[in-house]
């Protein structure tokens, strides 16, 4: 994603408080046009009003939201709402459907109220449900559909009118890894198709196969945006996985290894019982993963294997700026308690 990249959508200083709660705290936030942008956070970060509020399900306390439409971003207010959310398909919270409708007719009722043209529906339902793999399923009732089918069937019922803009709030919880993946599947399809897909998830893996970029929210405050690999080099860890031959080579020559290699490393090398690898923590600086690799090949390690993994990264990532948030967001509380003991 280039600096040329086109904004889409645009969040201003966007709050929502709850009476006491401050669900979001002045939210600024861009969405590129084409991107898969992945939305993270712990229960209670914000996730899902920020999506109720974009939805217009919400009206902001303060802040407020742009669409780009016919060219230009446009400030989302109640007159033009209906106008600009049609460019938007939305899939918030768990989707409740009337079990005795069938594919057809929920999707089909979907396209009408979006104002899909009424002559291209029944052709447009029918490639949808082919595209998820359904066609059998169209006309039985959805009632006796399992929880990955009446997913796949939620994600379809927010793009049947074609919208260019795709919000999804948790698409693949619950599911399992074979329905998980197809769900993956269908979301870089639409990627591919053009869409831009804003997309929560606790789902790390998930989040690191596909986002272009990641938001990360805590306790409604946005607490890092960006490219994994930007985030990676400012938090300025990683780590390699190194899998040898022969588990022995580095117990033998580990004490030459080590202070040959020792200088580059952040924190000392750890082995990994469970997948066998040595891990090498390191600040991620490419040069340096270069010295690390090249020493360890100098000193005839038989390296079978090498990776820096993305989904280890990016929750290291990730509980690292949230128990950052956390931490501030303790002191703040203590010091508003102090500041009204005062008053
Ligand atoms: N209608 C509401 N009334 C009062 N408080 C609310 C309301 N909706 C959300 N909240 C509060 O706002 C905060 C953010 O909630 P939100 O549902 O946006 O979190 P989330 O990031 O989607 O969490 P999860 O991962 O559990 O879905 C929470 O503290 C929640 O209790
Ligand atoms: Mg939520």
């Amino acid at each position: 994603m280039g600096p040329k990249a086109e904004v889409i959508i645009e969040l201003k200083n966007l709050t929502k408080k709850f009476k006491i709660v401050t669900a979001v705290n002045n939210l600024n936030l861009e969405i590129y046009k084409g991107e898969i942008l992945g939305f993270l956070g712990p229960n209670g970060a914000g996730k899902t009003t920020t999506m109720k509020l974009i939805a217009s399900l919400l009206h902001p306390t303060e802040g407020e939201i742009f669409v780009r439409e016919n060219g230009k971003l446009q400030k989302l207010t109640s007159h033009n709402k209906d106008y600009l959310l049609d460019n938007i398909g939305f899939l918030i919270e768990n989707p409740e459907f009337y079990k005795d409708r069938t594919p057809r007719q929920l999707l089909t009722l979907f396209a009408k109220l979006k104002g899909y043209p009424r002559d291209k529906i029944e052709d447009r339902v029918e490639e949808i449900i082919h595209m998820v793999g359904l066609s059998q399923w169209i006309d039985q009732k959805l009632g006796t559909f399992s929880k990955g089918m009446r997913q796949k069937i939620g994600i379809l019922s927010a793009l049947v009118h074609d919208p260019v803009i795709l919000v999804l709030d948790e698409p693949q919880t619950g599911l399992d890894p074979k329905a998980r993946r197809e769900i993956r599947d269908l979301l870089l399809q639409l990627k591919n198709q053009g869409k831009t897909i804003f997309l929560s998830s606790h789902l790390l893996y998930e989040i690191a196969e596909i986002a272009d970029r990641v938001a990360i929210i805590s306790h409604g405050i946005l607490v890092a945006c960006d490219t994994l690999e930007n985030l990676e080099a400012q938090a300025k860890s990683s780590q390699i996985q190194v899998e040898l031959l022969n588990i022995n080579d580095i117990k033998n020559t580990g004490i030459k290894i080590d202070k040959l290699i020792r200088s580059f490393l952040t924190d000392p090398i750890r082995y990994n019982k469970d997948s066998k690898v040595f891990e090498l923590p390191f600040d991620g600086d490419p040069e340096k993963q270069y010295e690390i690799l090249q020493i360890l090949v100098e000193n005839k390690m038989k390296i079978i294997d090498f990776t820096v993994s993305k989904a280890d990264l990016l929750e290291s990532l990730y509980l690292q700026h949230i128990s950052q948030s956390d931490k501030t967001y303790k002191e703040f509380q203590k010091k508003a308690i102090k500041v009204e003991k005062i008053i």
